[in-house]
């Protein structure tokens, strides 16, 4: 059935957006940079607020949301990672990397959704987009510092 493909689906990229918010909650703690570590409650929010949309579409469809966190091949081994970072900037490139990969997997999936999800999807991954040209940003201003 179309619906239930559909479901399965958006319940993926619930999982991921579920990983993505354990991941802020426990890198901004990590965080020194008081603009970064806002930086990083921000992101929280706005991946809190993304579980919350596909949460409510899957609902919409007669699905239950996933309530489980991790995504196979998406953020893989982040909290491990995570757990070895030694410095602020190993983690921006570590979060920048899981936030490629996170909209990688909306990419993806994008084309096999429903019109209806499909609007959700690109309101999702246009803010996704914001974040990583955030990273980048601020990942150049560091370098340029360091030299
Ligand atoms: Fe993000």
């Amino acid at each position: 059935m179309v619906e239930q493909q559909t479901i399965e689906k958006l319940n993926e990229l619930l999982k991921g957006e579920r990983m993505a918010i354990q991941v802020y909650d426990r890198t901004k703690k990590l965080q020194q940079d008081t603009q970064v570590a806002n930086m990083l409650n921000t992101f929280e929010s706005d991946h809190k607020k993304h579980a919350e949309m596909l949460s409510e579409r899957i609902r919409e469809l007669g699905g239950d949301p996933e309530v489980t966190t991790g995504f196979p091949g998406m953020m893989a081994d982040i909290m491990s990672v995570i757990n070895s970072i030694r410095g602020p900037h190993q983690l921006l490139e570590q979060v920048y990397d899981g936030e490629d990969k996170g909209i990688h997997a909306y990419e993806e999936r994008l084309n096999q959704l429903d019109r209806d999800s499909q609007v959700i999807i690109r309101q999702i991954m246009n803010e996704d987009h914001e974040h990583l040209k955030w990273f980048k940003v601020r990942m150049e201003k560091e370098k340029s510092e360091k030299h």
